[in-house]
């Protein structure tokens, strides 16, 4: 399409075009701070999705390549709008909150198919500007020599967070099962050196065939694979967090290849925050990387890590025991966990802290920030029914104020309440930060059974004096709660 004859000159639209792509870059900063708090991040959401789509609009109508050419198989580009608009649509509306992480995790490994494949038609591109000689033009060295590294590394990256992704994906589906080959690691190291190998060889000339693309694709595929198989199903937030920060760099590698500056920008800030979220994840379960990536966590064993569990008698409650401890209290805080996400209780729970304050008990939820499955899981399913965002407390926060609390009341919550943490050096989780809940006067545990919570560990909490367990479902017992608690009015 071309605008020339319109109202701007073509010098006038690429001027346009740089303005629309630096508020849209501003869009994408701002964006995510807001995504930063509970508060604002939905609008720090609508926000940077209105900077990018103005930056596509923009790229379509006002962008012209160096012969002052438009962008042209507009009606591909726009099926291929409206066709991926409607599924993103349509799957995000349909999605439950506890399959987040694969959605995703999918969306991810799409992002990084199409930077693997901007990498794939650059290349073709370039081999049909070299008159069928790319050696030649790669031994000039310059432009060339860094275009094709840009597109390898794009390529690679591309391929190996898509292939990863749909992987978790299926993992976190439960349709994929974990599986580790005999020698991975040595395996794994070999492909990795091997791609590496073959693109430098490309890169630099030495070996050149035209179909070298296609097989570093294919063993980068591989590898992204390989990489994700072995993995703990639960840990996958974690290499989830990392795929993202891939496909960031991979989408930066596109914006160096485009000379498009939103892109660069947009790659690099997905980039790094994804890289920010992989490490606080990390730090807050006290687990380097390569342990997460090896995965020794999320287990087998019962028990503490020296394999002998607490022992002990628990002291069970029932629903009418709980609600005279908790109707009685001046001060209550709740602990919520991947239970509660499991049971759906997140709008009863909220109607018991109602029930609570209107019977003038202060209540408080406390945040730990890998509780759950996914980052800022307790704050999106809190929000979801209408929780006050001044009533989540962080960890670091509500830790103080255990002490002087009457009652906990910990909802499906396990490793994150886990007094091991602190006393058995020989636990898995030991030196990851936790809720000290065993500081307050009572404390409750909904849960369904002793079972073990992610960790694969027994928690010494559920054998204290103070520990009232409460054994079921956490929608049926809170539910029951908030009978009880009203028929006591
Ligand atoms: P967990 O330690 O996994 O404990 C959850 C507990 O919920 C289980 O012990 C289970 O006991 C109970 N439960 C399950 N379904 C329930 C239901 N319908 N009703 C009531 N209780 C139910 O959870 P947590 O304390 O939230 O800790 C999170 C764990 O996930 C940590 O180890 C963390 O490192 C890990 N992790 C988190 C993330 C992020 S980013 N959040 C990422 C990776 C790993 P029963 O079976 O007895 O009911």
């Amino acid at each position: 399409m071309d605008l020339s004859n319109g109202l701007w000159s073509k010098k006038e639209q690429m001027n346009i075009l740089y303005v629309i792509y630096l508020i849209s870059s501003l869009t994408f900063i701002l964006g995510l701070k807001m995504l930063g708090s509970p508060k604002t991040a939905r609008r720090g959401n609508l926000i940077a999705a209105f900077g990018m789509t103005i930056a596509i609009f923009g790229t379509i109508f006002l962008y012209q390549d160096e012969g002052g050419m438009h962008l042209h198989n507009l009606e591909f580009i726009f099926g291929g709008l409206v066709l991926g608009t409607a599924i993103g649509w349509i799957v995000a509306k349909k999605v439950q909150m506890t399959a987040m992480p694969q959605m995703v995790s999918f969306f991810n490994g799409m992002g990084g198919a199409c930077a693997a494949l901007i990498s794939m038609i650059e290349y073709r591109h370039l081999v049909s500007h070299s008159d069928g000689d790319l050696i030649a033009m790669v031994e000039q060295g310059g432009e060339v020599l860094t275009r094709l590294s840009i597109m390898y590394a794009g390529l690679i990256i591309g391929s190996i967070s898509f292939a990863g992704s749909i992987i978790a994906y299926g993992k976190l589906e439960g349709k994929i099962k974990d599986k580790v080959l005999p020698g991975q690691q040595v395996i794994n190291i070999g492909l990795f050196l091997a791609i590496v190998g073959l693109a430098l060889s490309n890169v630099m000339g030495w070996l050149h065939t035209d179909t070298m693309l296609y097989i570093v694709a294919g063993l980068a595929l591989l590898y992204g694979v390989l990489f994700v198989m072995p993995i703990g199903g639960a840990d996958m937030p974690v290499v989830i967090s990392l795929l993202n920060s891939f496909t960031g760099v991979a989408a930066a590698f596109g914006g160096f290849l485009y000379d498009n500056k939103v892109m660069l920008i947009g790659g690099i800030l997905v980039g790094s925050a994804g890289t920010l979220l992989t490490i606080v994840m990390c730090d807050a379960m006290n687990r380097s990387l390569l342990n997460v990536l090896i995965g020794n966590f999320g287990g087998s064993s019962a028990g503490g890590g020296d394999g002998e569990g607490p022992q002990g008698t628990v002291k069970a409650v029932n629903p009418s025991d709980a609600s005279i401890l908790l109707k009685y209290a001046k001060k209550v805080v709740i602990v919520p966990g991947y239970g509660l996400a499991v049971a759906q209780a997140q709008h009863v729970v909220h109607e018991l802290e109602e029930l609570l304050e209107s019977e003038g008990v202060e209540v408080k939820y406390a945040i730990h920030p890998v509780a759950g499955r996914m980052p800022g899981h307790m704050n999106v399913l809190l929000a979801e029914s209408n929780v006050d965002y001044d009533k989540l407390i962080e960890m670091e926060d509500i830790n103080p104020e255990f002490a002087t609390t009457d009652v906990v009341l910990v909802i499906g919550a396990n490793d994150v309440v886990n007094p091991a943490a602190k006393t058995d050096s020989s636990s898995p989780i030991y030196g990851m930060p936790i809720l000290d809940v065993e500081n307050a006067r009572q404390t409750i545990v909904m849960k369904r059974s002793m079972n073990a919570g992610y960790a694969g560990i027994e928690n010494e909490l559920f054998y204290r004096d103070k520990t009232n367990m409460l054994f079921g479902d956490a929608k049926k017992m809170l539910t029951a709660l908030v009978a009880e608690l009203k028929s006591m009015n």
